[in-house]
């Protein structure tokens, strides 16, 4: 069997459209999906794999051991996973969950195929449907015969959510609950607050390679929407923001200067900021009220021995006749 995939990555207009929005913005800001060519989804994957970023190992592992009690919990269905990027963790769940589909969405069109080839090898009895979009935009799913009829399944690791503002992660999670539809299940992974130099060595590694991460949105912006950044000229920073329990990842202006993007002129003072990414950490307790607002009841959670993450059991709200 070959796995499916459907294009739907936003059109150059409607990405310069955002840019210039996150450009006008105070402090400048750009959406997190941008960072995510092929080149910056082959830096984030190699981010996952530095000593001081434990938070893939760590669900990894909680996924593997508890993969089986998770699709008992989670029950049947189609199961579309958010930002999927490689899809290297849904591998123990699909073995346990057999689902009709499995529906991997990502805005890097070349790693998801890729991805979709790998799980189509390993799993050739689950049909793949890949679906390149920014799945934040995303309200529901395109018709197609693989998912008529059929119940859905959400997953969402990594704790992407965090690169979200909570008000956005909120209208987020409501979305999700609207696009998997009456009945529908969420396994979410939620990276915790902890000790804040282990945080900030986290996004600040040895290697260097959460910088290159950064960095390479400049150049993605300089291909991509005739940008003339020139990358030496910022310098990386990632600190933790105790007031609102995330860590900021900007890109800082070395000196003042302007640059073209999109046909349009921007201006940077000498020390100014453009924000990269948030990632903001979750207690269980703070993200349980967080679902709740957002019309979701948290029904159980898995945590490692540490207490660093956790998964998250979601069950809607209005769906509460088929809760465990
Ligand atoms: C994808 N996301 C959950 C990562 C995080 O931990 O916030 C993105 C990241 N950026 C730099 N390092 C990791």
């Amino acid at each position: 069997m070959q796995p499916q995939l459907i294009d739907l990555h936003p059109e150059p207009a409607d990405m310069a459209r955002l840019v210039h929005q996150g450009m006008a913005a105070q402090p400048k800001q750009l959406p997190a999906w941008l960072l995510y060519d092929a080149e910056g989804s082959r830096l984030f994957d190699a981010i996952c794999e530095q000593p001081e970023y434990g938070l893939t190992r760590t669900e990894t592992a909680l996924l593997e051991a508890k993969a089986p009690e998770m699709a008992a919990a989670l029950g049947p269905g189609v199961l579309v996973e958010f930002g999927a990027g490689s899809a290297r963790k849904v591998g123990p769940l699909l073995a346990a969950l057999q689902p009709p589909a499995y529906v991997p969405l990502d805005i890097s069109g070349e790693h998801l195929a890729a991805a979709c080839q790998t799980l189509q090898a390993q799993f050739p009895k689950v049909p793949v449907l890949g679906i390149c979009c920014d799945y934040s935009a995303l309200d529901h799913l395109p018709a197609h015969p693989l998912l008529e009829g059929q119940r859905l399944l959400g997953f969402y690791p990594g704790s992407s959510l965090g690169n979200f503002t909570p008000h956005e992660a909120q209208a987020l999670l409501r979305q999700f609950g609207q696009l998997l539809g009456p009945g529908a299940r969420l396994l979410i992974g939620i990276d915790q607050p902890k000790a804040v130099d282990r945080l900030e060595a986290a996004y600040n590694d040895a290697a260097g390679l959460s910088a290159a991460f950064a960095k390479n949105l400049l150049v993605r912006l300089n291909r991509d929407l005739d940008g003339s950044f020139d990358p030496s000229t910022f310098r990386y920073q990632a600190h933790w923001q105790r007031e609102h329990c995330r860590i900021a990842m900007a890109l800082v202006s070395e000196q003042a200067q302007s640059v073209h993007l999109g046909g349009r002129r921007w201006s940077f003072n000498a020390g100014e900021a453009l924000i990269t990414e948030y990632s903001v950490k979750y207690d269980p307790q703070a993200f349980a009220g967080l679902a709740a607002a957002a019309g979701w009841r948290c029904a159980q959670r898995w945590s490692d021995a540490h207490n660093d993450l956790s998964l998250h059991l979601l069950v809607r709200a209005d769906s509460e006749a088929n809760t465990p």
